[in-house]
Order: structure tokens, then sequence, then C-alpha cells
């Protein structure tokens, strides 16, 4: 208990991490007029969709109190709050990777802000490596579960109780029913869709074969370097998840071509028009 008490009260001039994102997500209400409750974060080549939002306001994430700043390329780095068809939404056009030396509080503090904007459902998009030969390059795929194999968990340090529990429940991080909400909407497209299990590492070499052995072995059938940290800080929160992957390669050793990041991009591109088009129906959806 004491210790307790001598950890809070040396750091009681600093702003908690939920004061932090209580101003961020003040700061960003005073900018848009829309009051998003569905938001999505968009991976590598889907940025564009964003554009397309209708009466939007973008904020730059390095004018966002206590965001970090995008590094990667392919990653404008911004929020745009607006409108896809009907629905309030916010679109993270970029995000902050664990890889690029970010911590994964940094990594996640965008999802908090979400939620204290009142953000109920965060779609998670990705590019992704197969570890299936069926799951080819261009097809997307719905999470259906995750495994962490970055060796760190967003939720270590102190619990504040006003975002979530100590130790939340990962059951269906991936809300079931929106799983098969997605899939109908791709199956009515006549997009090629699977469902599997996303693995995270942290990058950003791409793996190994023998680790892409490893990671098929404990039942994963794609493979990423996101993701799973968003998605644990949204289950604390209570929010909605959907993960929807972009398979955008064979994963090493799958295939006998190395890995190469220009084929990931490529393919993003590829089928950047049809997963738009998927994210737009979905939105609709949730609205
Ligand atoms: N491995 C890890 N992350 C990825 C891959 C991959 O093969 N493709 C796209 N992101």
């Amino acid at each position: 208990m004491s210790s307790v008490h001598t950890q809070m009260s040396a750091t009681a001039n600093t702003p908690s991490r939920y004061e932090r994102a209580q101003r961020a997500a003040e700061q960003i209400r005073s900018r848009a007029n829309a009051r998003p409750s569905v938001a999505i974060v968009l991976g590598s080549g889907l940025g564009a969709f964003a554009d397309e939002l209708t009466e939007s306001t973008s904020l730059a994430y390095k004018e966002i109190a206590g965001f970090a700043q995008a590094t990667v390329e392919g990653h404008a780095g911004r929020l745009v709050i607006g409108r896809a068809g009907e629905v309030p939404i916010a679109a993270m056009q970029g995000r902050f990777h664990f890889y690029e030396g970010y911590s994964l509080e940094d990594v996640t503090f965008p999802i908090r802000v979400l939620k204290l904007l009142g953000v109920r459902t965060l779609i998670l998009t990705n590019a992704a490596g197969s570890l299936n030969t069926e799951f080819t390059p261009g097809s997307l795929m719905v999470i259906s579960d995750h495994i962490n194999l970055m060796g760190v968990n967003p939720l270590i340090g102190t619990n504040d109780e006003r975002f979530g529990p100590r130790f939340p429940d990962l059951t269906s991080t991936y809300d079931p029913d929106l799983q098969s909400m997605v899939i109908e909407e791709a199956t009515a497209m006549n997009i090629d869709m699977r469902r599997g299990v996303y693995a995270a590492l942290t990058g950003p070499s791409y793996e190994t074969p023998a680790e892409i052995h490893m990671v098929r072995t404990l039942g994963a059938d794609a493979v990423g370097m996101s993701t799973v940290p968003e998605a644990i800080v949204a289950r604390h929160m209570d929010m909605q998840v959907i993960g929807i992957s972009c398979i955008t390669n064979l994963a090493a050793g799958v295939s006998n071509r190395p890995v190469d990041h220009s084929q990931v991009i490529a393919t993003g591109e590829r089928v950047r028009a049809q997963f738009t088009e998927l994210l737009r129906r979905v939105i609709a959806k949730l609205g």
C-alpha cells in the first residue's frame, strides 16, 4: 500500500495517460464537428480511404497532443474525422509501429484517444504475409484471433481502471458477429475472403523460414508486425474490434522467393480498390 502511495505522489504533477488522452480527445473535438462512433486504422497502402471521407477535418499526428509521429514510408500520419456515407468515422492514416522504436504505450495511445472520443467499434487493417499456400497474395483475411509473439504486452505497467480492468478477457477479441458480417459483405462482392489467425512479431526484419515454420506450427495463418497491441488495448476498453489483413505475400520459406517489401506495397495497391469498397460496405452496416 505505501509503495503505491509513494508511486502516486511521485507522479502527482505529471498528467496520467488517461488525462493525456482526455486532452487529446478535447483538442480533436474542438477541431472536428463529427462525433465518430467507428474508427479505422489504415495499414500500408490503404491510407487513401481517408481521402474519400466527406465533411472531413484532418489533423496531422504531430499536431495532436500526446501523439508520436509516423516515420514509415506509405504512412501519411494523420487523423481524418468525417463521414463514410452517413456514418461518422475517424480514420487513422498510418499507424505507429513498435519496430520504429516507439513504446507500445505510444503505439496504442491513439486507440485510447479514439475511445474517449466516443468510438465503439474499431476496424484494424494491415498487410500480412501468408503461412498458408491457399491464402494467396491479393486475398483478404478477416482475423478470427491472434497470437502475440511480440514478447511484450501494451497493458504492462500500472493499470488505470478508468480505461479497463487489470486482467482483461481476450476470448472474443475480434467480435464473432462482426467477423460474419465482414464475410457476408465480402461474399456479396465476390471477394476471395478468408478467415484466420494473425500472429504479430516485432519486425522490422521479415521472418526466417524456421520462424515461419514455428509460427505455422503454433496455429497462425498470417503474420505481420502490427494490429495486436491495438486490439489488446481496444478490448481493454471494451471496444468492438474487427481485423482485416490484406495478404500481400507468401511468408519466408512458404514459397522459394525472398520476401520483398516492394511486393508487399504493390499487392496492397493492387487490391486497394476492392478493399476500400469492402470497408465502405462494412462501415455502412455498422452505422
Ligand atoms: N511478415 C511480416 N509482416 C508482413 C509480411 C510478412 O511476410 N508481409 C506483410 N507484412
